[in-house]
Parts: structure tokens; sequence; C-alpha cells
């Protein structure tokens, strides 16, 4: 099993292509991942990136957005809003798992962690801007209830990250098992020609994926099934209610 040491960033990275050694070499400057904050700092940092997640531009990485190189399909006014309400759903499912990192990164004990989750968390921004993105091309406004969405999930992140490292990391992964599911689903009930949608859809799982493996790697543990299943109920009751508010 590969130990949390082999999350120490690369010095020279090799057999990457451009872009990769780009993040790589973003990830080895000393950004705010690689600074120790104390608990205070790590709070204000936690409310200027909910500010920023909620009604702001929040940081990046340096990725292309997936939609960008393919051609926009003719949608029907039916197929418009479906594709619009789904992409909306999947923006408040961004937003809640930026609260969730950060509420981890609050309370998450080693610092490796730390630094591991807000990488992934910098990668669901990129999410939450291509979905934002598109649902604003598709005509559709976000949902009104993203305060309540992050709110909810950064109490339920710190609560999985105060649980200790290794349940906190087993419920990242859960979380992003349960993702790639829901866009799979996602996938297929998206317009067979909307190609935007989809490749912003097909690059969020692979990403989520990662994600996935990524905190199983690190340790992460299986989660007791009955914490499954509440997980399951809690994103049921959130995606339902984003794809009308
Ligand atoms: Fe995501
Ligand atoms: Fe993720």
């Amino acid at each position: 099993m590969q130990t949390l040491t082999s999350f120490t960033r690369p010095e020279q990275p090799t057999g990457h292509t451009c872009a990769e050694r780009a993040r790589l070499s973003n990830m080895n400057k000393p950004d705010d991942t690689s600074r120790q904050y104390s608990p205070v700092d790590q709070l204000l940092i936690g409310i200027d990136t909910g500010i920023r997640t909620l009604f702001g531009q929040p940081k990046i990485t340096e990725r292309s957005n997936p939609a960008q190189n393919q051609t926009g399909a003719e949608l029907s006014e039916t197929e418009r809003q479906l594709a619009g309400r789904l992409m909306r759903i999947n923006h408040a499912g961004e937003v809640a798992a930026q609260g969730l990192y950060q509420g981890q990164a609050l309370t998450a004990r080693l610092p490796q962690i730390r630094q591991q989750m807000e990488r992934a968390a910098l990668e669901e921004n990129d999410h939450l801007d291509w979905c934002e993105k598109r649902a604003k091309e598709l005509g559709t406004h976000v949902s009104a209830l993203n305060p309540v969405w992050y709110a909810g999930s950064a109490a339920i992140g710190a609560l999985a990250g105060l649980a200790g490292d290794k349940w906190s990391l087993g419920f990242v992964a859960e979380t992003e098992k349960q993702v790639v599911k829901h866009l799979e689903k996602h996938l297929g009930q998206l317009p067979e020609h909307d190609n935007k949608s989809r490749a912003i859809l097909e690059q969020m799982k692979k990403d989520e994926g990662r994600h996935a493996t990524v905190a199983l790697e690190a340790g992460g543990t299986e989660l007791p099934r009955p914490v499954k299943k509440l997980m399951g109920l809690t994103s049921k009751i959130m995606t339902r209610t984003a794809f009308w508010v």
C-alpha cells in the first residue's frame, strides 16, 4: 500500500506532458498548500474560500475547460432545459465538495493530508467553474441553495476530519465513488449530442475516480454500511432539490 510519504512532491518530474509539468511546477511553489497555518488562519482561509466559492471566482488550476474544444450542438428547448438542470445539480455538488474539503482541511491532523485535500479541493474548483459556465451557457441559474449546501458540507467535512485521518480519507473515497456513479447516471441522461456538457462530466468522472484512489492509497478506510447509506440519502436530497431550485 502506498504510504503518506509517497505524496511528497517530486523534485524532478520526468515523463510528463507540458501541462503536467506546469502543474507539478506550480505545486512545488511555496503557495497556500505548502505552508503551515495556525487554526485561526485555517478558519479565515476557509471563510475566504467559502465566499469565493459562493459569490466570486474561486482559485482554479492551470487546466483548460474540457468543453472548450467541443462544438456546440443545436439543442431543442426541452433538451436545453434538461441539460441546464443537470449542470445546475453538478454545480451544486461541486459547491458541496468544496465545503467538504474545506471543512476537512480545517480539522485534518496530518499536514500531508491537509495538503493533499487542498489540491483536490482546487481541482473541485475547476469542476465548479466548468459547471457554472456551462449552466449559464444553457441559459439557467445556479442553485439558490448553494450557501446551504456549502455550510452543511463544511460541517460534515469538519466532523469527518475530527474523527481522524483514516476515517476522513475513507469519507473522501466514498464521496468520490458515489459522485462517479452519479456522473455516470447524468451522462446517460444528458441529451446525446450535448458534447460540451458531456466533455465536462467525462473529465470530472476521471478526476473524482482519481481522488477516490488517492484517498484510499493514503490510508482511507472503508466506511460502515449505514454511513454510506446516509451519505447516499443526503446527496439524493441535494440532487433532487437542486434540479428545481
Ligand atoms: Fe468534483
Ligand atoms: Fe473529487
